[in-house]
Protein backbone atom coordinates (compact mmCIF):
# COMPACT_ATOMS: atom_id res chain seq x y z
CA UNK A 1 0.00 0.00 0.00
CA UNK A 2 1.02 3.84 -1.04
CA UNK A 3 1.53 5.53 2.23
CA UNK A 4 -0.17 9.26 2.14
CA UNK A 5 2.50 12.08 1.93
CA UNK A 6 2.58 14.22 4.81
CA UNK A 7 4.56 17.78 6.28
CA UNK A 8 5.27 18.65 9.66
CA UNK A 9 5.40 21.92 10.69
CA UNK A 10 7.31 23.12 13.37
CA UNK A 11 9.58 20.65 13.42
CA UNK A 12 12.06 21.67 15.36
CA UNK A 13 10.19 22.28 18.44
CA UNK A 14 8.61 19.88 20.79
CA UNK A 15 5.11 18.85 19.76
CA UNK A 16 6.49 19.02 15.84
CA UNK A 17 9.36 16.23 17.01
CA UNK A 18 7.00 14.46 18.62
CA UNK A 19 4.76 14.23 15.24
CA UNK A 20 8.06 12.97 13.58
CA UNK A 21 8.38 10.30 16.57
CA UNK A 22 4.73 9.14 15.79
CA UNK A 23 5.39 9.02 11.88
CA UNK A 24 8.87 7.31 12.33
CA UNK A 25 6.89 3.51 11.82
CA UNK A 26 3.70 4.74 10.73
CA UNK A 27 1.65 1.75 8.77
CA UNK A 28 -0.23 4.87 6.70
CA UNK A 29 1.52 8.00 6.81
CA UNK A 30 5.00 8.80 5.67
CA UNK A 31 7.13 12.00 6.34
CA UNK A 32 7.36 14.34 2.84
CA UNK A 33 9.54 16.96 4.62
CA UNK A 34 9.92 18.76 8.00
CA UNK A 35 9.25 22.69 8.20
CA UNK A 36 10.26 25.24 10.03
CA UNK A 37 10.97 29.00 10.11
CA UNK A 38 14.19 30.32 8.14
CA UNK A 39 15.77 30.45 11.29
CA UNK A 40 15.89 26.42 10.60
CA UNK A 41 16.59 26.20 7.06
CA UNK A 42 18.89 23.66 6.10
CA UNK A 43 19.48 22.56 9.84
CA UNK A 44 19.70 18.51 10.43
CA UNK A 45 17.14 17.27 12.72
CA UNK A 46 19.62 15.80 14.96
CA UNK A 47 20.83 19.17 15.21
CA UNK A 48 18.09 20.60 16.80
CA UNK A 49 16.49 17.56 18.27
CA UNK A 50 14.58 18.32 21.67
CA UNK A 51 12.78 14.97 22.37
CA UNK A 52 15.11 13.06 25.16
CA UNK A 53 12.96 10.01 25.81
CA UNK A 54 12.82 8.67 22.22
CA UNK A 55 15.59 7.22 20.01
CA UNK A 56 15.17 8.47 16.47
CA UNK A 57 16.25 6.99 13.59
CA UNK A 58 19.71 7.44 12.31
CA UNK A 59 17.91 8.41 8.70
CA UNK A 60 15.20 10.29 10.78
CA UNK A 61 18.00 12.55 12.26
CA UNK A 62 19.63 13.20 8.80
CA UNK A 63 16.61 14.50 7.41
CA UNK A 64 16.52 18.21 6.78
CA UNK A 65 14.53 20.66 8.15
CA UNK A 66 13.77 23.05 5.42
CA UNK A 67 11.22 26.81 5.37
CA UNK A 68 7.48 26.24 5.25
CA UNK A 69 6.64 26.53 1.39
CA UNK A 70 2.63 26.16 1.06
CA UNK A 71 3.14 25.65 -2.65
CA UNK A 72 5.34 22.75 -1.97
CA UNK A 73 3.45 21.04 0.63
CA UNK A 74 0.15 21.27 -1.80
CA UNK A 75 2.23 19.77 -4.70
CA UNK A 76 3.01 17.12 -2.48
CA UNK A 77 1.39 16.15 0.84
CA UNK A 78 -2.46 15.46 1.35
CA UNK A 79 -2.02 15.84 5.04
CA UNK A 80 0.14 18.77 6.90
CA UNK A 81 0.66 17.97 10.91
CA UNK A 82 1.29 21.75 12.72
CA UNK A 83 2.89 22.10 15.53
CA UNK A 84 3.20 26.30 15.12
CA UNK A 85 2.80 28.10 17.72
CA UNK A 86 -0.36 29.65 17.58
CA UNK A 87 0.11 33.02 16.33
CA UNK A 88 1.74 31.98 13.31
CA UNK A 89 -0.24 28.52 12.27
CA UNK A 90 -3.31 30.58 11.83
CA UNK A 91 -2.25 32.31 8.24
CA UNK A 92 0.08 28.78 7.38
CA UNK A 93 -2.95 26.48 7.96
CA UNK A 94 -5.67 28.62 6.60
CA UNK A 95 -3.53 29.12 3.23
CA UNK A 96 -2.57 24.92 3.49
CA UNK A 97 -6.63 24.30 3.65
CA UNK A 98 -6.92 26.82 0.70
CA UNK A 99 -4.65 24.83 -1.18
CA UNK A 100 -6.67 21.54 -0.96
CA UNK A 101 -3.95 19.95 2.34
CA UNK A 102 -5.77 18.84 4.95
CA UNK A 103 -4.28 20.38 8.45
CA UNK A 104 -4.41 18.61 11.58
CA UNK A 105 -3.55 20.91 13.82
CA UNK A 106 -2.34 21.37 17.72
CA UNK A 107 -2.28 25.15 17.83
CA UNK A 108 -5.20 26.92 19.17
CA UNK A 109 -6.04 29.20 16.61
CA UNK A 110 -8.84 27.43 14.76
CA UNK A 111 -10.25 25.78 17.87
CA UNK A 112 -13.14 27.88 17.90
CA UNK A 113 -14.33 28.23 14.51
CA UNK A 114 -18.06 26.77 14.27
CA UNK A 115 -16.92 24.90 11.25
CA UNK A 116 -13.47 23.62 12.64
CA UNK A 117 -14.08 20.19 14.91
CA UNK A 118 -12.26 20.31 17.63
CA UNK A 119 -11.97 17.03 17.89
CA UNK A 120 -10.99 13.62 20.17
CA UNK A 121 -11.72 10.78 18.37
CA UNK A 122 -13.07 9.24 21.76
CA UNK A 123 -15.24 11.61 22.79
CA UNK A 124 -16.54 13.93 19.93
CA UNK A 125 -16.17 11.67 16.59
CA UNK A 126 -19.39 12.66 15.29
CA UNK A 127 -18.05 16.20 14.94
CA UNK A 128 -15.25 15.22 12.18
CA UNK A 129 -18.69 15.93 10.09
CA UNK A 130 -17.51 19.74 10.08
CA UNK A 131 -15.11 19.97 7.79
CA UNK A 132 -17.22 19.67 5.36
CA UNK A 133 -18.90 22.97 5.94
CA UNK A 134 -15.43 24.72 5.29
CA UNK A 135 -15.42 26.38 2.23
CA UNK A 136 -12.18 25.05 1.23
CA UNK A 137 -13.17 21.52 1.70
CA UNK A 138 -14.60 21.10 -1.63
CA UNK A 139 -11.01 21.24 -3.27
CA UNK A 140 -9.88 18.69 -0.10
CA UNK A 141 -8.64 21.15 2.02
CA UNK A 142 -9.90 21.63 5.69
CA UNK A 143 -8.77 21.81 8.95
CA UNK A 144 -9.01 20.03 12.03
CA UNK A 145 -7.68 20.81 15.87
CA UNK A 146 -7.06 19.15 18.84
CA UNK A 147 -7.54 20.57 22.12
CA UNK A 148 -5.14 22.45 24.62
CA UNK A 149 -3.52 19.86 26.24
CA UNK A 150 -5.16 20.07 29.81
CA UNK A 151 -8.43 19.75 28.29
CA UNK A 152 -7.49 16.90 26.57
CA UNK A 153 -6.87 14.81 29.36
CA UNK A 154 -10.34 15.64 31.20
CA UNK A 155 -12.75 15.12 28.31
CA UNK A 156 -12.63 10.92 28.52
CA UNK A 157 -13.51 10.76 31.96
CA UNK A 158 -16.41 13.37 31.56
CA UNK A 159 -17.30 11.99 28.74
CA UNK A 160 -17.98 8.47 30.56
CA UNK A 161 -20.09 10.39 33.16
CA UNK A 162 -21.96 12.66 30.98
CA UNK A 163 -23.29 9.65 28.79
CA UNK A 164 -23.78 8.16 32.12
CA UNK A 165 -24.65 10.45 34.68
CA UNK A 166 -25.48 13.96 33.19
CA UNK A 167 -22.76 16.65 34.34
CA UNK A 168 -24.15 19.57 36.27
CA UNK A 169 -20.72 21.18 37.79
CA UNK A 170 -16.77 20.15 36.94
CA UNK A 171 -14.01 22.12 38.85
CA UNK A 172 -10.82 21.04 37.97
CA UNK A 173 -7.10 22.02 39.46
CA UNK A 174 -4.10 21.66 37.17
CA UNK A 175 -0.38 20.53 37.81
CA UNK A 176 0.99 21.26 34.17
CA UNK A 177 4.46 19.93 33.03
CA UNK A 178 6.78 22.11 31.81
CA UNK A 179 7.22 20.75 28.33
CA UNK A 180 3.57 21.99 27.60
CA UNK A 181 4.91 25.58 27.58
CA UNK A 182 7.44 24.88 24.53
CA UNK A 183 11.32 24.92 24.35
CA UNK A 184 13.00 26.58 26.15
CA UNK A 185 9.39 26.92 28.05
CA UNK A 186 9.55 28.66 31.43
CA UNK A 187 13.03 29.60 32.73
CA UNK A 188 14.85 27.18 35.09
CA UNK A 189 15.51 29.72 37.95
CA UNK A 190 11.29 30.18 38.13
CA UNK A 191 10.00 26.65 38.38
CA UNK A 192 12.79 25.00 40.17
CA UNK A 193 11.75 24.31 43.76
CA UNK A 194 8.48 26.28 42.46
CA UNK A 195 4.72 26.38 41.60
CA UNK A 196 3.36 28.68 39.19
CA UNK A 197 -0.35 29.80 39.56
CA UNK A 198 -0.82 31.24 36.35
CA UNK A 199 -0.70 29.75 32.55
CA UNK A 200 -1.71 32.59 30.18
CA UNK A 201 -5.21 31.65 28.47
CA UNK A 202 -5.21 27.81 29.70
CA UNK A 203 -8.47 28.64 32.40
CA UNK A 204 -10.28 30.37 29.72
CA UNK A 205 -9.33 27.64 26.96
CA UNK A 206 -10.13 24.70 29.49
CA UNK A 207 -13.62 26.69 29.76
CA UNK A 208 -14.44 26.92 26.41
CA UNK A 209 -13.05 24.31 25.02
CA UNK A 210 -14.64 21.28 27.36
CA UNK A 211 -18.44 22.57 26.33
CA UNK A 212 -17.37 22.21 22.62
CA UNK A 213 -16.33 19.20 22.70
CA UNK A 214 -18.80 17.48 24.74
CA UNK A 215 -21.25 19.77 22.65
CA UNK A 216 -23.92 18.15 20.21
CA UNK A 217 -23.32 18.35 16.82
CA UNK A 218 -27.10 19.43 15.41
CA UNK A 219 -28.02 20.80 11.60
CA UNK A 220 -24.12 21.29 11.08
CA UNK A 221 -23.38 23.54 14.02
CA UNK A 222 -22.28 22.35 17.70
CA UNK A 223 -24.51 23.22 20.87
CA UNK A 224 -22.10 23.79 23.25
CA UNK A 225 -22.54 21.20 26.61
CA UNK A 226 -25.05 22.89 29.68
CA UNK A 227 -22.73 22.07 32.77
CA UNK A 228 -20.69 25.08 35.04
CA UNK A 229 -16.80 24.29 34.23
CA UNK A 230 -14.36 26.18 36.40
CA UNK A 231 -10.74 25.59 35.72
CA UNK A 232 -7.46 26.67 38.11
CA UNK A 233 -4.04 26.35 36.23
CA UNK A 234 -0.52 25.55 37.43
CA UNK A 235 2.70 25.30 36.01
CA UNK A 236 4.72 22.37 38.26
CA UNK A 237 8.44 21.31 37.83
CA UNK A 238 7.64 17.98 36.44
CA UNK A 239 8.60 17.13 32.81
CA UNK A 240 5.96 15.46 31.03
CA UNK A 241 2.74 15.09 32.14
CA UNK A 242 -0.42 17.10 33.43
CA UNK A 243 -2.14 15.78 36.86
CA UNK A 244 -5.83 17.41 37.27
CA UNK A 245 -7.79 17.35 40.69
CA UNK A 246 -11.22 17.07 39.46
CA UNK A 247 -14.88 17.47 41.17
CA UNK A 248 -18.07 16.61 39.17
CA UNK A 249 -21.63 17.03 40.43
CA UNK A 250 -23.74 15.01 38.12
CA UNK A 251 -27.29 15.32 36.94
CA UNK A 252 -28.20 11.86 38.32
CA UNK A 253 -25.82 11.15 41.65
CA UNK A 254 -23.95 8.06 40.59
CA UNK A 255 -21.70 6.10 43.62
CA UNK A 256 -17.91 5.37 43.30
CA UNK A 257 -18.82 1.78 42.09
CA UNK A 258 -20.92 3.40 39.06
CA UNK A 259 -18.06 5.95 38.08
CA UNK A 260 -16.10 3.17 38.13
CA UNK A 261 -17.98 1.39 35.95
CA UNK A 262 -18.58 4.26 33.66
CA UNK A 263 -14.70 4.64 32.83
CA UNK A 264 -14.08 0.87 32.66
CA UNK A 265 -16.42 0.41 30.13
CA UNK A 266 -15.74 3.49 28.44
CA UNK A 267 -15.20 2.30 24.79
CA UNK A 268 -15.21 4.42 21.67
CA UNK A 269 -14.51 4.62 17.95
CA UNK A 270 -10.92 4.62 17.83
CA UNK A 271 -10.65 1.42 19.53
CA UNK A 272 -13.61 0.03 17.55
CA UNK A 273 -12.05 1.22 14.09
CA UNK A 274 -8.61 -0.28 15.77
CA UNK A 275 -6.33 2.64 14.76
CA UNK A 276 -2.88 2.54 14.65
CA UNK A 277 -1.96 5.38 17.51
CA UNK A 278 -5.43 4.33 19.70
CA UNK A 279 -4.33 2.91 22.84
CA UNK A 280 -6.55 -0.43 23.79
CA UNK A 281 -8.20 1.74 26.30
CA UNK A 282 -8.63 5.25 26.40
CA UNK A 283 -8.80 5.23 30.14
CA UNK A 284 -6.63 3.13 32.98
CA UNK A 285 -8.30 3.14 36.66
CA UNK A 286 -5.58 2.37 39.06
CA UNK A 287 -6.36 0.93 42.62
CA UNK A 288 -3.54 2.30 44.55
CA UNK A 289 -4.22 5.04 47.14
CA UNK A 290 -0.88 7.65 45.58
CA UNK A 291 -1.83 7.18 41.50
CA UNK A 292 -1.99 8.29 39.13
CA UNK A 293 1.70 9.61 39.29
CA UNK A 294 3.39 11.70 36.12
CA UNK A 295 6.68 9.14 36.72
CA UNK A 296 4.76 5.94 37.21
CA UNK A 297 2.04 6.88 34.53
CA UNK A 298 2.60 9.32 31.86
CA UNK A 299 3.55 6.75 28.89
CA UNK A 300 0.45 4.54 30.20
CA UNK A 301 -1.30 3.03 27.04
CA UNK A 302 -0.88 -0.19 24.92
CA UNK A 303 0.30 -1.19 22.69
CA UNK A 304 3.87 0.79 22.24
CA UNK A 305 2.91 3.09 19.80
CA UNK A 306 0.40 4.17 21.87
CA UNK A 307 2.25 4.62 24.80
CA UNK A 308 1.34 7.98 26.35
CA UNK A 309 -2.01 7.90 24.69
CA UNK A 310 -4.58 6.76 27.54
CA UNK A 311 -5.37 8.82 30.49
CA UNK A 312 -5.02 7.53 34.06
CA UNK A 313 -7.80 8.46 36.61
CA UNK A 314 -7.11 7.07 40.11
CA UNK A 315 -8.75 8.22 43.92
CA UNK A 316 -12.61 7.86 43.06
CA UNK A 317 -13.95 9.02 45.87
CA UNK A 318 -17.37 10.71 47.23
CA UNK A 319 -18.02 13.48 49.36
CA UNK A 320 -21.53 14.37 49.87
CA UNK A 321 -23.08 15.01 46.08
CA UNK A 322 -19.66 15.68 44.76
CA UNK A 323 -17.24 13.02 42.65
CA UNK A 324 -13.53 13.78 43.05
CA UNK A 325 -10.73 11.90 41.29
CA UNK A 326 -7.16 12.94 39.56
CA UNK A 327 -6.58 11.78 36.12
CA UNK A 328 -3.22 12.00 34.40
CA UNK A 329 -2.57 12.44 30.85
CA UNK A 330 0.92 13.04 28.75
CA UNK A 331 0.75 16.73 27.42
CA UNK A 332 3.08 16.50 24.04
CA UNK A 333 1.35 12.93 23.28
CA UNK A 334 -2.02 12.53 24.29
CA UNK A 335 -2.82 16.19 24.26
CA UNK A 336 -0.04 17.04 21.01
CA UNK A 337 0.76 15.12 18.71
CA UNK A 338 -0.65 12.11 19.32
CA UNK A 339 -3.84 13.74 19.32
CA UNK A 340 -3.89 14.99 16.19
CA UNK A 341 -2.23 12.07 14.90
CA UNK A 342 -5.07 10.35 15.90
CA UNK A 343 -7.54 12.70 14.07
CA UNK A 344 -5.62 12.11 10.53
CA UNK A 345 -6.40 8.58 11.25
CA UNK A 346 -10.02 8.81 11.99
CA UNK A 347 -10.49 11.08 8.96
CA UNK A 348 -8.26 8.36 7.10
CA UNK A 349 -10.31 5.36 8.28
CA UNK A 350 -14.01 7.42 7.37
CA UNK A 351 -12.43 7.88 4.06
CA UNK A 352 -12.07 11.82 4.21
CA UNK A 353 -8.46 12.11 3.00
CA UNK A 354 -9.19 10.35 -0.37
P1 LIG B 1 12.08 27.61 14.35
O1 LIG B 1 12.89 26.72 15.26
O2 LIG B 1 12.66 27.67 12.99
O3 LIG B 1 11.81 28.96 14.97
P2 LIG B 1 8.05 25.36 20.22
O4 LIG B 1 6.63 25.73 20.45
O5 LIG B 1 8.45 24.06 20.82
O6 LIG B 1 8.98 26.49 20.52
O7 LIG B 1 8.16 25.15 18.60
C1 LIG B 1 7.77 26.15 17.67
C2 LIG B 1 7.98 25.65 16.24
O8 LIG B 1 7.37 26.59 15.36
C3 LIG B 1 9.43 25.58 15.84
O9 LIG B 1 9.63 24.52 14.93
C4 LIG B 1 9.65 26.92 15.12
O10 LIG B 1 10.67 26.88 14.14
C5 LIG B 1 8.33 27.07 14.43
N1 LIG B 1 8.11 28.48 14.10
C6 LIG B 1 8.10 29.53 14.96
N2 LIG B 1 7.91 30.70 14.27
C7 LIG B 1 7.81 30.37 12.96
C8 LIG B 1 7.62 31.11 11.74
N3 LIG B 1 7.49 32.44 11.73
N4 LIG B 1 7.55 30.42 10.57
C9 LIG B 1 7.68 29.07 10.55
N5 LIG B 1 7.87 28.32 11.65
C10 LIG B 1 7.94 28.95 12.86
Amino acid sequence: MKKTQVAVLGATGIIGQRFVQLLEDHPWFEIQGLYASERSEGKRLGEVNKVKDHIFMPETMDRKVVQIDIAKIAKSCRIAFSGLPSEIAKDYESQLAEAGVAVFSNAASHRMRHDVPLLIPEVNPGHLELVKRQPTFAKGGFIVTNANCSTTGLAPPLKAMQDAFGLQQVVVSTYQAVSGAGYPGVPSLDILGNVVPYIKGEEEKMEAEILKMLGTLKAGKVADAKFEMLASCARVPVLNGHLESVVVRCVKEPSVEDVIKAMRRFRAEPQELELPTAPKEAIIIRDELDRPQPQWDVNAGEPARARGMAVTVGRIRKKDKYVKFFLLSHNTLRGGAGGSMLNAELAYAKGILK
